[in-house]
């Protein structure tokens, strides 16, 4: 496996590649992450990964600083797992100068998490479009943990006409059911226990909505009071069309269900399908 950290360096170690597959991250990997290494090499010679701490996607005041930087151990991970190429550049390569030309985030960013990270997905569109520029990848895959942020990917990709194939991967979960996630590491032993709850809220909106019930918003509201009482300080929990992450009308089947909460100084996400019968 090549680690890489210059742009020059990483065009030319893929020329003459016929197929790669492009997994972005921020690093401080966990199994969520190598799973969409699994994903990737079922689908190129090739498997790139990234390893880069945007600061274009923190919003003022956010977890810019004291997100983990774990390069070493990463690339261990993503070596035994079968990646081929690490691209792990510092901030000075992939903004050598202020990155004044950026994406605008399409509407679908002004709902869900858009509005308590400002920024947030304008940073996000704007460095995965400069990494797909880099490594031209005929693959990516995402995790659909971030489901917004999948989405808005999704559109991108149809709206710039990047022609690649966007694969998606399910959330990896630990025993008792909490997503992975690198800012699970800021938890303590107290809030880690607490810290389940967002997914057995989620799933339980999920299991009554797949056994019959269509009271969407006192299923939300029962959510948001229990995760309240619970300790958390609830940002959203919310029912949207799975495709058009849109609020469903009575006629859609596939739903997902989202919500963001902070326990402490800690944001989390989850979120769950929901297929109707
Ligand atoms: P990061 O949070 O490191 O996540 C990298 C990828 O791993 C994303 O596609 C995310 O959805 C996926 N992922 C995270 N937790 C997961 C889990 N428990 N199961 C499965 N997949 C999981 O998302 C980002 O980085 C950044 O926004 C990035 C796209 C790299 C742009 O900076």
């Amino acid at each position: 496996m090549d680690v890489i950290h210059t742009v020059s360096g990483l065009r030319e170690r893929l020329r003459g590649e016929a197929s790669v597959a492009f997994v972005p991250t921020m690093g401080n990997l966990h199994a969520g992450h190598l799973s969409l290494i699994e994903l990737a090499k079922a689908k190129a010679r090739c498997v790139v990964s990234s390893i880069f701490v945007n600061r274009l996607q923190f919003e003022p005041g956010g977890d810019f600083d004291r997100y983990p930087r774990t390069l070493e151990r990463d690339c261990e991970m993503l070596r035994a797992a079968g990646c081929h190429v690490v691209f792990a550049p510092d901030e000075a390569e992939l903004y050598p100068e202020p990155q004044e030309i950026r994406l605008t985030a399409p509407k679908a960013a002004d709902q869900l998490c858009g509005p308590y990270r400002p920024g947030h997905f304008e940073g996000v569109l704007t460095v995965v479009c400069k990494l797909f520029d880099i490594v031209c990848p005929q693959v990516a895959v995402f995790g659909s943990k971030d489901y917004q942020q999948l989405h808005l990917i999704r559109m991108m990709v149809r709206q710039l006409n990047f022609g690649i194939e966007i694969i998606s991967g399910d959330t990896v979960r630990e025993a008792d059911g909490l997503a992975m996630s690198s800012r699970n590491g800021y938890l303590n032993a107290a809030e880690r226990k607490t810290a389940v709850g967002l997914y057995t809220n989620l799933k339980r909106i999920k299991d009554a909505i797949e056994g019959g019930s269509r009271e969407y918003d006192a299923l939300r509201r029962d959510a948001i009071d229990a995760l309240d009482a619970d300790g958390w300080r609830v940002d959203y929990v919310e029912l949207r069309d799975a495709g058009r992450l849109e609020a469903p009308k009575p006629e859609d089947m596939n739903l997902r269900v989202i919500g963001a909460a902070w326990l402490g100084k800690t944001r989390l996400i989850d979120n769950l399908e929901i297929t109707r019968k």
